[in-house]
């Protein structure tokens, strides 16, 4: 591959901080790298690739130095920077959702639709789903293409961290509180999230649902190109730090059986089997994904409450394959193929 110039735009943040450590790990070839964050962070040094570097003010930085910009500063720098970026050369791969219900801006997860990449070239910009939606891509395209998919009720349990760094010191800090027989303070959530579980991920909308249920919604049928597909979420936030879980009732439109669906998973790209419940093989945040890159799948069962009804539960890190090393893999089939 061709060594590229990039820009990391929140570099020192949750997401960002995990893309520096994938781009290291997976050997990604830079030439030059420019850490971007607000005036907080700017002048700290962090090491990249062994060499220490200093942390730049995003909006002092021209971004015709670069062939590409990773951004996960959060939707409303996207909005104002990632277009600017785009004019001047810099292709945007986005991490927020301010770009990826633009209809001629690509929403890519790498291992379902890398071939929408190529749309980079309508606005210079390619969108990373939300995490929720990513882990459950990944697990229920090999079925959607053996069976179709009729229907997805999906039940999240979401780590802290996918509300970023400040969310992750809550529940530690909450935590400790708690154990202290303290008063408990909150800023990040609404209440309390030590011990507890909330029903309420991003701005609740008028339907009833939350965003972050309806961002499950509109990605789903964005990127398996298919809007006949019924899906209902519920999203709730859990104490944990690291890992998204997820629990899907499926009703498709041809029968499949679990047996069926787990010879289908065991050779799709980017998931990993761990289901033998005889041995208590499952998945959990903690044991499987956190800190991996898989997408991992358990629990699966002919649900006979349904016609054609399948059950599973998919387990993922949401900061690495949810968010960051998406962005990354996009970034590598781009260099590698496009650039
Ligand atoms: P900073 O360290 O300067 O606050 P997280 O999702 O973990 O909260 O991280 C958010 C990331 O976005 C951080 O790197 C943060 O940088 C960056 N960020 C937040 N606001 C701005 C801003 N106004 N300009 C540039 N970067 C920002």
């Amino acid at each position: 591959m061709e060594k590229v110039n990039l820009a990391i735009v929140g570099a020192t943040g949750a997401v960002g901080v995990a893309i520096r450590e994938i781009l290291e790990e997976r050997k990604f070839p830079v030439d030059n790298i420019y850490l971007l964050a607000s005036e907080r962070s700017a002048g700290e040094r962090v090491q990249f690739n062994g060499i220490s570097r200093t942390v730049q003010k995003l909006d002092e930085f021209d971004f015709s130095q670069v062939d590409v910009a990773l951004f996960s500063a959060g939707g409303a720098i996207s909005k104002e920077y990632a277009p600017k970026a785009a004019s001047v050369g810099a292709i945007v791969i986005d991490n927020t959702s301010e770009f990826r219900y633009h209809d001629e801006i690509p929403l890519v997860v790498t291992e379902v639709n890398p071939e929408r990449i190529a749309d980079f070239k309508n606005h210079g910009i390619i969108a990373n789903p939300n995490c929720s939606t990513m882990q459950m891509m990944v697990a229920l395209k090999p079925i959607h293409e053996a069976v179709g998919i009729k229907h997805i009720n999906v039940a999240t349990y979401q780590a802290v961290s996918g509300s970023g760094q400040k969310a992750v010191e809550e529940l530690a800090k909450q935590t400790a509180q708690l154990l202290n027989a303290r008063e408990v303070t909150n800023n990040v959530y609404d209440k309390q999230i030590a011990f507890n579980v909330l029903p309420n991920i991003d701005a609740p909308q008028d339907n009833g649902y939350t965003k972050e249920e309806m961002k499950m919604i509109w990605e789903t049928h964005k990127i398996l190109e298919d809007d006949s597909i019924g899906v209902s979420p519920t999203a709730v936030r859990v104490p944990v730090f690291y890992g998204h879980s997820e629990a899907i009732h499926l009703q498709t439109h041809k029968a499949i059986n679990a047996d069926e669906v787990r010879k289908l998973l065991s050779k799709a790209e980017g998931v990993e089997l761990v289901d033998d419940m005889s041995q208590l093989e499952y998945a959990t945040p903690v044991t499987h994904a956190s800190g991996k890159d898989g997408v991992y799948v358990s629990r699966i069962r002919n649900d006979g409450s349904r016609e054609n009804g399948i059950a599973l539960w998919v387990v993922s890190d949401n900061v690495r394959k949810g968010a960051a090393l998406n962005t990354v893999q996009i970034a590598e089939k781009l260099v590698k193929e496009y650039l």
